[in-house]
């Protein structure tokens, strides 16, 4: 859930037997501050997020009792994945320990057939990317994917440019896929475990459930603002949840 710190709230979902996925690494309010007003250089705030990615994963090591993964977004404006990509391989190719529990990679919204994320299986990780349709699916499995996350336009975040909700789209990939494939997109219990798992999916992926959660660092107010919305479209939840990614003092009061 970049750019939000997923740190400690990834170390509590694996240490309570769950998948903990830590965010897409952004520098943090105050370096983009800096970097809006000219303080700093766009090339000092990427050592900014090297080094804040290796302590997270120095962290995770250290903290977590179990597996748990990465995401990146591997669209184009994000030019640096290459590089964390192969900090993130490095790091785990001369440590045992943290080879045993940073294993898993997700790829999102950008193009799985880039020549560099084929390094992600060479060095021996699971590798799933996200995909918000059957056609995307197709493409991530001929890129070599291990496995697909089929996330519906519910899902909080940046969601596709196409409103293919959850239940249609869940099954229109699980069909034609030959990878296990995980479901997203508006599920926060196990009733709607039990209705993707009837639609072919073999577990869930879940991001706005967490945000409500102790552990998530996400602020009092978008928390507030989640657990009081009901099922409608409601414009509050809309942009708290949709452009969730921006950082809370950007928001508008509506
Ligand atoms: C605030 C927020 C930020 C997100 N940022 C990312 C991101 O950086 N990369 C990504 O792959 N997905 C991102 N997502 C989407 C989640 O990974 C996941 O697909 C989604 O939360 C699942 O749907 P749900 O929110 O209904 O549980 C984000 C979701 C939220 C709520």
């Amino acid at each position: 859930m970049g750019p939000y710190d997923t740190m400690k709230l990834a170390i509590a979902v694996t240490n309570a037997g769950g998948f903990g996925m830590v965010s897409h690494p952004e520098p943090g309010e105050e370096a983009v501050a800096h970097l809006i007003s000219g303080e700093i250089k766009p090339e000092e705030a990427f050592e900014s997020v090297k080094q804040e990615l290796r302590e997270t994963i120095e962290t995770v090591k250290e903290e977590a009792n179990g597996h748990l993964g990465l995401n990146f977004r591997v669209a184009p404006e994000q030019p640096e994945v290459p590089e964390l990509l192969d900090m993130v391989i490095e790091m785990r190719n001369s440590d045992n320990e943290l080879r045993e529990k940073l294993i898993f990679l997700l790829t999102s919204a950008g193009d799985p057939s880039q020549v560099h994320l084929k390094k992600i299986k060479e060095n021996g990780m699971l590798w799933f990317h996200n995909v918000p349709s059957a056609y995307h699916a197709q493409k991530a499995q001929k890129a070599g994917v291990d496995g697909l996350i089929a996330t519906g336009y519910e899902a909080g975040g940046h969601v596709a440019y196409h409103p293919v909700h959850t239940m249609v789209l869940v099954p229109a990939v699980t069909e034609k896929a030959s990878v296990p494939v995980l479901a997203g997109g508006g599920i926060c219990d196990g009733k709607g475990l039990v209705a993707t798992l009837s639609l072919g999916a073999v577990g869930i992926y879940m991001g706005t459930r967490f945000i409500v959660t102790e552990e998530s660092d996400f602020s009092q107010r978008s928390k507030k603002a989640i657990v009081s919305s009901g099922e409608r479209y409601e414009k509050v939840t809309a942009t708290l949840v949709t452009e969730g990614s921006l950082p809370d003092q950007w928001f508008v009061d509506i």
